[in-house]
Order: structure tokens, then C-alpha cells, then sequence
């Protein structure tokens, strides 16, 4: 079976670059990005590349080329569901917030209505792609939907887990470590439909990268991926911690250690804290299965990943009240970054949301500049945490669009995202125009610590004694 038409479900971060890609690299597939956010399909659409909703290097250039040739934006859900051979639920799973499992378990509402949305409207059989990270055995939940309420026709479920990182989405999937499919191996069917997936990934990545297992063991794959590389941040935040007070230099201890080829050297960064709308979900959807099947000590495992970046995030904030002798109330502190890395408009999850919470508790006046984050997701991203009012995160944080505005008559600079552009500004001139003694607290281990001691800053970073 030759795939000539894909529905993707979801038009957020893993969908979109995903579908731009296979559309460039398929330009014998028509597909069709669905979404029920409108406003989300007119930004992809908008004609303004910079409008874009999703900001990833190289994206626009693709989109460019893509859209109105064989990618298109609709929220027409069920035409593009009806025109499909194959459809990838690319939706958000967000941990749950209410009921069983409530702050542990993946809600999978948006799932089902997408299975239950596809059954209704399906006439002919289809290939329904688990894209979206899930708990491991969802895809029998999304069968039993798809076989009890549908129209008679056959539907083959494959996961299709996607290992992509933002800020890197485009090269990630142009030049993947390997794909992963997996399927129902125990029928032909079963075997047709991977197949037929496995043909449009082979128009661009070599058939060794990419690998076909049964689907409870490439749902598993994800969050174990995951699971595996935020615990090496945590084991690199844990040993920060060990080295400041030793007087070890973490980014020599990380040197040294990936050098290990059974090591290997990346992932060893020591930070503020891991961000992103994975690392966090995954890990505690695997603490609820573990716990779901009685194994309690693999759930503990897993959960001091979290707990350890929870500390490393409130560790941080912490060391910015007792270096500015204890109080910072009133005090303009800011921060140089609030994407939860560089090169993505994504906050998710960010180590500068808790950091910022936890500051204005001590009621500090915090200033913040991202060159990505518009002002509005940051103040969604505090209003959330429902720590205080609107009104009350509006006044004590302000947003300036302008670094060098932003860093005025500050007490403190938090550097909180590796964006590359702080590295290159004038320094001098922040420090000239700050309160004394002037502090950078580099959450990411960014600037030249030498050169800024130089300048007259009091420079702390995480993982090193001063
Ligand atoms: C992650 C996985 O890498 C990707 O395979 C999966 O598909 C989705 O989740 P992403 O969340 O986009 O991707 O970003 P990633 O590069 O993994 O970084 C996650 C967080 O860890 C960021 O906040 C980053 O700053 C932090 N990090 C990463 C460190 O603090 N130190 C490191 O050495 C690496
Ligand atoms: P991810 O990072 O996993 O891509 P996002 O939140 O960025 O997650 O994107 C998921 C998208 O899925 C959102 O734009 C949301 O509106 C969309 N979505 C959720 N449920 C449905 C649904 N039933 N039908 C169509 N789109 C949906």
C-alpha cells in the first residue's frame, strides 16, 4: 500500500514540523494538519513567515516551500479524516489535573475524542499513527474505540513515537538517530500497515535507522528515552550541587566523564533545572504505570528525577535571596531568558517560571527579556501557577523587550535560557548602568565567568564555587 494522503490531528510543536518535513521530503503525499484552534491554523497559514506559531530554526524556509503544494492548514477536521490514508494523532497529553491519577497520569481526553471523532467519519480503512507521547498500552485503548464505534471499516494502530527536541525540530527529523515503529506483528495486516509507514520514512533516512518492534515496546521506547536523558541532567544538577561546596568545577567533572565512551558527552550540562512539556510528563505518566502495576520502588526511581530538578530550580532562587543579603523585596532583579532552552518560543515547563514565582514570594520587582517569548505567555505562564493574582504578577513583573531597558538599575542578572545572543552583549555597559555590588547568577553556565569578574560582577554559577 503507497500512502498518498495523511490527516494529522494537532498543529502544535510535534505535529507541524513533523508533517512540514515528510511533506518536503514526499512531494507525492497531499497532507492535511487539522487542529480545532483556529486561531492556530490562521497563524499557519498567515502569509507573515515571522507569525508563525511555532518558532524553529529552518522552519519557515520549509513551510514556505510546503504550503499550497502538498501541506495545508484547515481546521475541517473530518474532510481531512475522510480524505485520509493514514492519520497521525499528533494532540497534546497533558499530565491530569483532576481525579485518578490527578498530577501523575497522562489525561488522555483529547485521545479518545480524536479516536472517537475518527470512527464516526471513517468510510474506508485507515492507519491510525500514535504520534502524541503516551502511556504504554494506549494503542489497544484507541483500537477498542476505533473497532466499537466505527463504520465497519479496518483500522491497523502503529506508534510512531517522535524523538525530536525543539529548537532543533527540522534537523532532527531531516536526520534522525533512528524511527521507530511499531505495530501489530503478529498479523500481515499489521505488517502492511508498518510497512507502508516504514516506505514514506524511507524516501530520506536509510532503512537501518529505521527499526519496527511491537507497539507496546515503541510506546515504552518514548518515555524510557526520555526518562533516561532527564536523568542524566538530574545526575549532572545532583553532582552541581556537590561541587559547589567542594570547590570541583562541573564542567570539568562533565568533561571528564563524557570523555567515557560508555558515558558518552551529551546531556551533561548542568543547569538551573530541565523545562519542555516532556522530560516532567513522561517521567511521572511512568511513575503512575509503576505504581499502577504495584512496583513501588521502580515509581520511587523514577520520581527522584524530579524531585532533584525540583530542588535545583528552588536551589537557584534560593542562592539569589541569600547573596543579596537576604531580602530581595523591592528589589529589580532580571531575567535574561524564559523559554525553557534556546532557539524555541516554547515555555513549557520552564525552570524561569518556578524561579520567578518563588522570587516574587519574596516580593522582588522582576524584570524579564526573552528574544522569542511573546509578553503575553509569560504572564499566562505565572497566572497559572495561581500563586497570586493577575493584577498582582502584572505589577510585579514587568517585560521589557529591550536587554539592555531590561538589565537598568537591577541588583541582579538570572541568566535562565542559553539564548547565544547574551554571550555577545556589551557587558560593560549592563554593569555601568546597575545597582552595586552588581550580581550575575548564571542559571546555564553561559558567560566567560573570568571576563565578567573582570568587569566588576559578582558571578555565580551553578557547579562552581566562587
Ligand atoms: C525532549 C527530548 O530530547 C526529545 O527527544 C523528546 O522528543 C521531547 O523531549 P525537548 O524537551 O525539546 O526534547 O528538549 P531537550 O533538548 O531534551 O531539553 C530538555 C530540557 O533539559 C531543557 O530545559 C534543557 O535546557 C535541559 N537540559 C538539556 C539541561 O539542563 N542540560 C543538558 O545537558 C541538556
Ligand atoms: P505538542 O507539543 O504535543 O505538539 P501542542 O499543545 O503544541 O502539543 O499541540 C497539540 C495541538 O492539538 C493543539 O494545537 C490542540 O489545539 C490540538 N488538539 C487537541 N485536541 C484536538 C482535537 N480533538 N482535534 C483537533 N486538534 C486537537
Amino acid at each position: 500500500m503507497k500512502v498518498k494522503n495523511i490527516c494529522c490531528i494537532g498543529a502544535g510543536y510535534v505535529g507541524s514540523p513533523t508533517m512540514a518535513v515528510v511533506a518536503k521530503q514526499c512531494p507525492y503525499i497531499k497532507i492535511t494538519i487539522v487542529d480545532i484552534n483556529e486561531s492556530r491554523i490562521a497563524a499557519w497559514n498567515s502569509t507573515d513567515l515571522n507569525k508563525l506559531p511555532v518558532f524553529e530554526p529552518g522552519l519557515d524556509g520549509i513551510v514556505k516551500e510546503v504550503r499550497g503544494r502538498n501541506l495545508f492548514f484547515s481546521t475541517n477536521v473530518d474532510k481531512a479524516i475522510d480524505e485520509a490514508d493514514m492519520i497521525f494523532i499528533s494532540v497534546n497529553t497533558p499530565t491530569k489535573t483532576y481525579g485518578k491519577g490527578k498530577g501523575m497520569a497522562a489525561d488522555l481526553k483529547y485521545i479518545e475524542l480524536c479516536a472517537r471523532q475518527i470512527a464516526k467519519v471513517a468510510k474506508q480503512d485507515k492507519i491510525v499513527v500514535e504520534k502524541s507521547t503516551l502511556p504504554v498500552r494506549t494503542a489497544s485503548a484507541i483500537k477498542s474505540i476505533l473497532d466499537n464505534t466505527g463504520n465497519g471499516v479496518q483500522f491497523q494502530i502503529l506508534s510512531n513515537p517522535e524523538f525530536l527536541a525543539e529548537g532543533t525540530a527540522v534537523q532532527d527529523l531531516l536526520k534522525p538517530d533512528r524511527v521507530l515503529i511499531g505495530g501489530d506483528t503478529s498479523s500481515k495486516e499489521g505488517e502492511l500497515a508498518m510497512k507502508a509507514l516504514v516506505d514514506i520514512y524511507a524516501n530520506w533516512i536509510s532503512k537501518e535507522r529505521i527499526l519496527t518492534t511491537n507497539v507496546w515496546s515503541s510506546e515504552l521506547s518514548k518515555l524510557t528515552a526520555n526518562a533516561f536523558l532527564a536523568q542524566r541532567v538530574s545526575s549532572i544538577n545532583a553532582m552541581s550541587e556537590i561541587c559547589e561546596k567542594t570547590g570541583a568545577d562541573v564542567k570539568e567533572v562533565s568533561k571528564a566523564i563524557g570523555m567515557d565512551s560508555r558515558i558518552g558527552p551529551k546531556f551533561l550540562n548542568a543547569s538551573v533545572g530541565f523545562g519542555g512539556s516532556c522530560f516532567q510528563k513522561d517521567i511521572l505518566n511512568l511513575v503512575y504505570i509503576a505504581k499502577s502495576y504495584g512496583l513501588n520502588e521502580v515509581a520511587d526511581y523514577w520520581e527522584q528525577v524530579i524531585l532533584m530538578n525540583e530542588h535545583q530550580k528552588n536551589r537557584f532562587s534560593d542562592n539569589i535571596v541569600s547573596t543579596l543579603y537576604n531580602t530581595v523585596s523591592g528589589k529589580k532583579i532580571t531575567f535574561l531568558g524564559w523559554a525553557f532552552k534556546k532557539d524555541t518560543n516554547d515555555t513549557r515547563e520552564s525552570a524561569a517560571i518556578k524561579v520567578a514565582d518563588n522570587l516574587l514570594n519574596e516580593q522582588a520587582q522582576v524584570s524579564v527579556y526573552d528574544p522569542k517569548v511573546p509578553e503575553e505567555r509569560i504572564y499566562t505562564d505565572l497566572d497559572y501557577l495561581n500563586t497570586r493574582s493577575s493584577d498582582e504578577n502584572k505589577s510585579l513583573l514587568t517585560i521589557n523587550n529591550d536587554p539592555y531597558k531590561a538589565c537598568k538599575d537591577s541588583h541582579a542578572i538570572a541568566i535562565l535560557t542559553e539564548w547565544d545572543e547574551f554571550k555577545n552583549y556589551d557587558w560593560k555597559s549592563i554593569y555601568k548602568n546597575m545597582q552595586k555590588p552588581a550580581f550575575v547568577f548564571d542559571g546555564r553556565g553561559l558567560l566567560n565567568k573570568e571576563e565578567l569578574k573582570e568587569i566588576g560582577f559578582i558571578y555565580y554559577n551553578i557547579g562552581t564555587g566562587n
